[in-house]
């Protein structure tokens, strides 16, 4: 009841984890696919290591989280072994998220990691706490010129992963399609934001903006699916908010073939996937519905 298909991607539920949640270990990967995630996404691999940000980096407020990770990376060339313990211990698909300055840097990350066979591969050209890789998110001609080279790099299936801080998110995602993106991600965080402490009247974060996960993001999320749905026909990862079987449906509502979940590992940590999967199952059987994909773009 719960199996899910991101294009050519089979996945025994919808559900995927978010990317940079729980990083790259391998046993911590294997731990959300056997608490129900149908896949995992690696945190994002960059050109060279790098700290992140000075802490603290995220936050919890009211309604979600504000993060300033800042892209910590161990760098691609250093990642042979945790790769090699991934494709020994998962057997359910991987999906390895790669970020970069310039399309140089993409394709020499994408061309070395492609040796590992993940599933599939994310662009991050979204993130808002770092300028490398933002601005391709925001133009459609700078993203279609990075997935055109990025796809003489691998045959491996490519997802960008887009912004809601754009102007139009269809624009981008239909140029996305054109270039030749098999399949599109969508949404990382939204902002930046900023939260001040009032006692000290200073910004609570060290680099004091960052990107908003979590509920406060949900309805932002859902709208941008809702459109990319109605702009293209490649399939589409629906993230931003998802904390229950609620939000999941109405994510595969919005046009979702699978569902990201970030924030949501926060609060209520691994066993969040299978605490979905049986509210998704449950919503399912109540309505009668034998399968996720009667109900993908049901609310277009
Ligand atoms: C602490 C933290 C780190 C993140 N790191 C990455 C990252 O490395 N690459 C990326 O593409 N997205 C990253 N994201 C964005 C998430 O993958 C996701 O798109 C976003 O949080 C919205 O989903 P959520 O509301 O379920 O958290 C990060 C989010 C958080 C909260």
């Amino acid at each position: 009841m719960l199996k899910a298909k991101l294009g050519r991607i089979q996945l025994k539920t919808p559900l995927v984890l978010a990317s940079g949640i729980l990083g790259t270990n391998a046993q911590i990967m294997k731990r959300c696919i056997d608490n129900g995630a149908g896949a995992v996404t690696l945190k994002s691999i960059g050109p060279i290591e790098r700290n992140g940000h000075n802490n603290p980096t995220v936050l919890a407020f009211d309604s979600g989280l504000i993060n300033a990770v800042g892209l910590p990376t161990p760098g691609y060339l250093n990642m042979d072994e945790e790769w090699e313990e991934i494709n020994r211990i998962i057997k359910e698909p991987i999906i390895a998220s790669v970020y970069g300055s310039s399309v140089e840097e993409y394709c020499r990350i994408i061309k070395y990691i492609s040796k590992f066979n993940p599933s599939i591969i994310e662009l991050n050209v979204s993130c808002p706490n770092k300028k490398a890789g933002m601005a391709f998110g925001k133009n459609a001609e700078l993203v279609s010129e990075l997935i055109r080279e990025v796809k003489k790099c691998t045959k491996l299936p490519i997802m960008p992963k887009l912004t809601p801080n754009c102007d139009n998110i269809s624009e981008i995602a239909k140029a996305c399609e054109k270039a030749g993106a098999d399949m599109i991600a969508a949404i990382n965080t939204a902002g930046p934001g900023m939260i001040i402490d009032i006692e000290t009247r200073k910004p609570l974060l060290k680099y004091k903006t960052g990107g908003i996960s979590g509920p406060a993001i949900k309805p932002i999320a859902i709208r941008c699916v809702y459109e990319i749905y109605e702009s293209v026909k490649i399939p589409i990862l629906g993230i931003g908010g998802i904390s229950n079987g609620r939000d999941a449906i109405e994510m595969l509502m919005a046009g979702a073939s699978a569902v990201g979940i970030g924030s949501a590992v926060y609060y209520d940590n691994i066993e969040v996937f299978n605490k979905i999967n049986r509210e998704i199952e449950e919503w399912l059987k109540n309505n009668k519905i034998k399968s996720i994909k009667d109900i993908i773009g049901a609310a277009r």
